[in-house]
Order: structure tokens, then sequence, then C-alpha cells
């Protein structure tokens, strides 16, 4: 008889967004005529800059004629798109990467989900608490953990509290673990880590052998120059860590699809055998064997941010919502609302008025003014009390969000 991963069964009922989407599914039912405005996912609004639309438009043309005409193409990624994007992100910062440290993929939340793959299955896990659910719950599907308990952790995890208390940057882990996920500047929280801080997550790995799951999909939206946008400009960092970076939120492929992860010949992990062997030679054989590139049309598109034009754009598309994100943030502390994030992030992370649980003000917000946000809980124990809203709604939808935040009544 065929059995199941009985590992599934440990995870709550649905996957974050998924709860939130069947929540408001049903209000929407129950109140037809209510004008819902939506800053729960982080889902992007404005249309694809110009410069990815007609590099996208010549390269359909490409495939309607057989001389240009593309099939399975590297499974890595192209070398126009990843010769561009290490001279563009690394090059330009002193960091030098081999075109095979590099793999074109889909998206960050598939790579970050799927790298846990390449690691032993007895491997310890830290993450931060608050956290974006995917490290977490492929761990848990993958075996890595125990069982959930009643104060909403899982057994066997290393949790690391990032609270207002500490500024919403964590404190070293007390005891040693394998696999580190951090993600900066942060989801949910919408805060960072600078320079001084990931220095001493960065030498802490070295002195025990761990390595760092870096996500850095929000880098473009980095303001403050103490913020590092990649962990390599951190003295050793390529001995450590491995780094997800996403056009989603850069230039608003969430529906297109493209993200990167660089997986330098440096990092290292211990075989049975006890040798060493680098964890690209793994990724790079689990790539080729569960992936078959993404799709050419879409790499075209990724590659015309790299031109002189396509920086000039994205920067204003960043900029866009970077402005709702201050919008946000400055109405919301009118409003008498505690609030944090939005400066290098487009996530504003805030403390619920009086206390209230986050699914009760999740539920008070969509009832009173008709806003959907997502429960700071829903990304962990310590999100209990918190709230995220996301800026990448649109101009209007974000002021008129604002206005209803003057009304609520908390
Ligand atoms: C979020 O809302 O946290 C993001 O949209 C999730 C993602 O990028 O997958």
């Amino acid at each position: 008889m065929a059995t199941i991963n009985d590992n599934y069964l440990k995870l709550p009922g649905s996957y974050l967004f998924a709860e939130i989407g069947r929540r408001v599914a049903a209000y929407k039912e129950a109140h037809p005529e209510a004008d819902i405005i939506r800053l729960g996912i982080g889902d992007v609004t404005q249309p694809l800059p110009a410069v990815c639309i007609e590099a996208m438009h010549k390269a359909v043309d490409e495939m309607a004629h057989k001389e240009t005409f593309r099939g399975y193409g590297p499974e890595q990624g192209y070398e126009f798109l990843t010769k561009a994007i290490l001279k563009n992100n690394y090059e330009s910062k002193g960091i030098h990467f081999g075109t095979d440290e590099i793999f074109v993929s889909d998206g960050s939340k598939s790579d970050t989900g799927n790298i846990q793959e390449i690691f032993g299955s007895a491997d310890k896990v830290a993450i931060t608490d608050p956290v974006y659910p995917v490290y977490l719950d492929t761990n848990v599907m993958a075996g890595r953990t125990g069982s959930l308990k009643e104060d909403g952790h899982f057994e066997g995890v290393t949790y690391l509290p990032c609270t207002a208390e500490n500024n919403f940057a964590p404190d070293l882990p007390k005891e040693r673990v394998d696999m580190l996920y951090l993600c900066c500047p942060n989801n949910p929280t919408g805060t960072t880590l600078s320079r001084e801080e990931l220095t001493k997550w960065v030498n802490w790995a070295k002195e025990n052998d761990t390595v760092i799951l870096f996500d850095a999909a929000y880098a473009a939206y980095i303001t403050e120059p103490d913020v590092p946008t990649t962990i390599y400009e951190i003295p050793g960092a390529k001995d450590v860590a491995i780094e997800f970076r996403s056009f989603s939120k850069t230039a608003g492929f969430t529906g297109t699809r493209c993200g990167y992860t660089i997986v330098p010949h440096t990092v290292t992990g211990k075989a049975a055998d006890g040798s060493r062997v680098e964890y690209n030679k793994l990724w790079n054989r689990r790539h080729t064997t569960k992936f078959n590139g993404t799709a050419y049309i879409v790499q075209r598109g990724a590659a015309a941010i790299y031109t002189e034009e396509g920086q000039k754009q994205v920067k204003e598309l960043v900029g866009y919502y970077l402005e709702n994100a201050r919008i946000i943030r400055e109405g919301l502390t009118k409003a008498g609302l505690e609030v944090y994030g939005g400066i290098n992030a487009p996530y504003i992370w805030l403390k619920t008025p009086n206390n209230m649980k986050s699914w009760d003000f999740f539920d008070l917000l969509l009832k009173q003014v008709n806003i959907v946000g997502t429960p700071g809980a829903g990304f962990g124990p310590c999100g209990e009390g918190y709230f995220r809203l996301t800026s990448f709604g649109n101009r209007e939808d974000t002021l008129r969000a604002v206005e209803r935040f003057q009304q609520l009544k908390f």
C-alpha cells in the first residue's frame, strides 16, 4: 500500500496566503457590495517596465522563425542573462562569480523552498520568528522538524525572535545549527540588518560551520547606504552563504516568474565519508534533474532591466512602491499606530492597537473598513500582536486605505 509523507500532517491546515484568500472570498460572498482594498499578499500591481515588454515581444517573434527558434535552453540560464546579472549586481561592487555559480529559476519562492533538499535530512535549522513561511514549511515537509507545539513552534527548530524589543534584529543562536535562513530586507517586518550586524552573522557562520541561506528578494528597495544589497559585500560571506534574488519585486515579475540563486563553489558541507563537497555541485545536479530552465522569452524580458533605460525604468517602479510605503507609514503613524519598516522595504509592520490578536485585527480591518492585510501571527508566534501591510497596491488604493485607517475605531 502506498503511504503518505506524514510530515505534511504536522503542518497547519493551509498556506498562510491561501487562508487569507479563503477568508476574504467568504467575506466577499456575504457582502458582494464591499469595496475591498487588498494590501495582504505582496503582489505587485503596476505593469512590467516597457523595456521588458519590448524585449519579450522581440523574443516571441524569434520563436516564430526556424532560424531563431529556441527549444530547451541551459537549465542554469542563458549567458546573456547570467552575465548581465553578475556584471550589474556583483562585479559593480567588486564581487566576482563565474557563470557556473549562478542559477536562473522561476523565482525565489521555489529556490528558497527547494534549497533544503541538498542538505542532510538531520541538519539543524534556524529561522527568525516571524519568518517567510516557505523556509519553515519546506523543512517540516522534509522531516527536519518534530511536531508543532502548543506555543506555535515546531520541535527541533531554532527560532530567533525578532520583535520591537530587539529592533527586529535577531540575536545569534545559543546553540550551533547547520542551516540558517536570513531575509534582508525582511519579509514580513520590512526591517533590515546593517553591515555591522551582517558581519556578525557571517563571522558566526564561519566559526560554527553553518550555511546562511540569504534571501535578498527585496534588495532593490534598499535606500540606506549602511544596508548591504548582497551578503557578499561582507568579507568571508562567499565561504558560508547562498544568496537568493528575484525579479518579482524588482521588476514586477510576480506573474512572469524569474529569479536566481548564487551558490559559490566555496560553500561546502560534509559528506558521510567526512569529505567536503560543494553545494554548487549538488544544486547543479538538482537543478538539471528537476528543472528545464526559465522560458527564453522571460529571460529576455529579465535581461532588459540591465540596459541603461531598463535601470531607469526599474528605479521608477521601485520608487513608486517606496512612495506608497511612505504614505502608509506616515498615514498610520498619524492614525495613532506604531509602525516599522517601509523605508528599505515594501512592507509596513505595525503593532496592533490595544494588544489585539493579529487575526482579530485582520477581521476588524476587513469588516470595519474593508482592508485586507496579513496577520503577523501567520508568520510565527513572535508575529502575534503585529500586522503586515504591503505597499504594492496602486497609488489610489493606497491613499484610500490610509484615509480609511483614520476612520478606524479601535
Ligand atoms: C508575501 O506576501 O509574503 C510574498 O508575496 C510572498 C512571495 O513572494 O512568495
